[in-house]
């Protein structure tokens, strides 16, 4: 498949986005951590992370934060988790919720982490690769601030497993190559996530796909923007004459039960030798 890649994904550039268009950002991105089937996501993250009390977590890319909040329980007592994000209004609205002394939030560069080598005993970064044009260096990077013995994991959707019924085939290949595909900077990211760990020189790599599904357009538009109604039609994320005909599909499909629509997110982790 040849497509185009974006320079940058809109993930990559938050803090140039106009303040209501960030709202809608973080309002989903803490839509998804309250999602039953994203729940299944993070508590895969969390056994191949593995993280014990005591230890010093990194999340990498930690958007608004609700992962690193998450983890402060499992690091006590002593522990601490550090969440770093390169959107300066991302870390704000973290930091306003962090609420624990465990945890602490700064702006930061996955590209360019400002620790020391082997600062962590474990590092995650979750949906933040497929925004990266260079994907590969950030792994280095995390692997660089991650201790020997200590793991690195990695969660991140594939976004070409995007599979659909009760919609019109044609409508769907349409809408999956026009809007998802040719707009995402890595779409087929998450099934590239065990690769890349093994070609970093992790040891002891584990994966494990887990598929999301959804019947209801509106539940499904937590994961998959496609079925997104907030995102408006002058963003020209959907393509402009798609715009009708889809809606039409999908009420349609909706109001007859029938809707089904499935996607993979792969999490992958491995120890630094
Ligand atoms: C889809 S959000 C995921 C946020 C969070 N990990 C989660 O799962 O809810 C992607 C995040 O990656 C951040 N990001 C993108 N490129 C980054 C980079 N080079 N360094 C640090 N963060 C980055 C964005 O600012 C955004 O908060």
């Amino acid at each position: 498949m040849t497509r185009e890649v974006p320079e940058r994904t809109p993930f990559a550039t938050i803090d140039d986005m106009p303040p209501p268009m960030q709202a809608m950002i973080f309002d989903a991105l803490e839509r998804m951590a309250a999602d039953p089937q994203m729940r299944r996501v993070r508590a895969a993250a969390q056994r191949a992370l593995d993280p014990r009390p005591g230890q010093r977590l990194l999340d990498a890319g930690c958007g608004v934060g609700e992962v690193a909040r998450d983890l402060a329980a499992a690091v006590a007592p002593g522990g601490q988790v550090v969440g770093v994000d390169a959107s300066a209004a991302a870390i704000a609205v973290a930091t306003g919720r962090a609420g624990d002394a465990r945890v602490t939030y700064a702006v930061g560069d996955l590209l360019s982490l400002d620790f020391e080598d082997q600062t962590f005993d474990g590092v995650r970064a979750e949906r933040v690769l497929q925004h990266m044009g260079e994907p590969d260096a950030g792994v280095a990077e995390l692997v660089r601030v991650t201790r020997a013995g200590g793991r690195v994991c990695l969660v991140d959707t594939d976004w070409l497993s995007l599979a659909s019924d009760g919609l019109p085939d044609d409508l769907v290949s349409r809408m999956w190559q026009g809007a998802m595909v040719a707009r995402q900077h890595q779409p087929t990211m998450g099934r590239t996530l065990r690769r890349r760990l093994v070609r970093a020189g992790l040891v002891d790599v584990v994966c494990e796909p887990v598929p999301l599904w959804f019947t209801d357009p509106d539940d499904a538009s937590t994961v998959i923007p496609l079925f997104n109604r907030s995102i408006p039609r002058e963003a020209g994320f959907i393509p402009e004459e798609l715009w009708d005909p889809w809606w039409a599909a999908v009420d349609r499909a909706a109001d007859a039960g029938e809707l089904l629509a499935v996607v993979t997110i792969w999490v992958a982790a491995g120890v630094r030798p």
